[in-house]
C-alpha cells in the first residue's frame, strides 16, 4: 500500500468536507483523537484533527507520523491576516513557518528552534509548488460554484487573491490591532497568523517528512477578528480546504 498524504486541520468545521468525498474511508480514534483514512481521487489520504495551538498540533502530527508513516503532510485551515493587501477570503500558502512566541534567548537567538537550529522553517517547495498549482485550478475552476450562495458583507470571493510568504504560529488568537502590529514590526515578512502550523512544520522537519500549510483569511487578527468566524469557515473555509485538497490529490500520482 502506498504511504497516504496527510492532511490535518484544527477544527472539525475546517476538514470535515474532505471526508464527506472519500472512498474506501476507515476511522480509528486514539488518545481522543479521531483518523480518518480513504482515498480522494484514487489516492490515499488520511485526515485528522488536531485541536487548537502548538502542543495540540504537534501531538497529532507526532501521533500520524507514527501510525500512518504519510508520504507528505498539509496543515490546512483558516489564519487572521497581517501582511498588508492580505484580504478576509485570500488563500496565505506557507513558504515558510515561525513560532512567534518562542523565546529561547538569551541561549538562542529569539524564535530559533534550537533542534533545527532556524527561526523559519522552511515549508518542502516541491509541495508547496504543487499546492499552489492545486489553488490557482480550484479558484478557477470549482470555486465559483462553492461561493455561489455565500453572502458574508464582509467578503468579496471575486477578489480572492492567493499569496505566498511567511506564516506565525503561537497559542493565542491575535484579536486586537496593536498585537498584530507588534507581530509584524518584529516578524516583518508575516503575512498570516494561526495557531498550529509552525508546531507541525518543527515536528515534520525533525522527522524529514515533507510538508505544506495553506490558510483561507477569516479576519485581520484585529477586534472584529471573532465576527462571522464560524460562518465563514463553515461557507468558505471548508469548501476552499476540500477544492485545493482534492485538487493537489489529482495532480500528485
Ligand atoms: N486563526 C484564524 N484567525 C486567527 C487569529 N486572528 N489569530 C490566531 N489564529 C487565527
Amino acid at each position: 500500500m502506498t504511504s497516504p498524504i496527510a492532511v490535518l486541520s484544527a477544527m472539525e468545521q475546517e476538514g470535515h468536507l474532505i471526508e464527506a468525498r472519500l472512498d474506501e474511508l476507515r476511522e480509528e480514534t486514539s488518545f481522543g483523537r479521531r483518523y480518518v483514512s480513504g482515498l480522494l481521487a484514487g489516492n490515499p489520504i488520511v485526515t485528522a484533527v488536531s485541536g487548537f495551538g502548538k502542543a495540540a498540533a504537534a501531538a497529532t502530527v507526532a501521533a500520524v507520523l507514527e501510525r500512518y508513516s504519510p508520504s507528505h503532510v498539509v496543515f490546512a485551515g483558516v489564519a487572521g491576516g497581517v501582511g498588508s493587501g492580505v484580504e478576509i477570503g485570500d488563500i496565505v500558502i506557507a513558504d515558510r513557518l515561525v513560532q512567534h512566541d518562542f523565546d529561547a534567548s538569551p541561549i538562542f537567538q529569539r524564535f530559533v528552534i534550537p533542534s533545527l537550529g532556524v527561526a523559519q522553517i522552511r515549508a518542502d517547495e516541491q509541495l508547496t509548488a504543487a499546492l499552489t498549482a492545486a489553488a490557482h485550478d480550484y479558484l478557477q475552476g470549482r470555486y465559483r460554484k462553492d461561493m455561489e450562495r455565500v453572502e458574508l458583507a464582509v467578503f468579496d470571493s471575486v477578489r480572492t487573491r492567493i499569496h505566498t510568504g511567511a506564516v506565525a504560529s503561537g497559542d493565542r488568537f491575535v484579536s486586537h490591532e496593536a498585537e498584530a502590529r507588534s507581530l509584524v514590526s518584529e516578524l516583518p515578512s508575516v503575512l498570516a497568523v494561526e495557531m498550529e502550523g509552525a508546531a507541525v512544520a518543527q515536528v515534520c522537519a525533525e522527522a524529514s517528512v515533507p510538508f505544506a500549510v495553506f490558510r483561507s483569511i477569516s479576519d485581520r487578527a484585529d477586534e472584529s477578528a471573532d465576527v462571522d468566524f464560524l460562518a465563514f469557515i463553515a461557507e468558505v473555509a471548508a469548501p476552499v480546504t476540500a477544492g485545493i485538497v482534492e485538487q493537489l490529490l489529482r495532480g500528485l500520482r
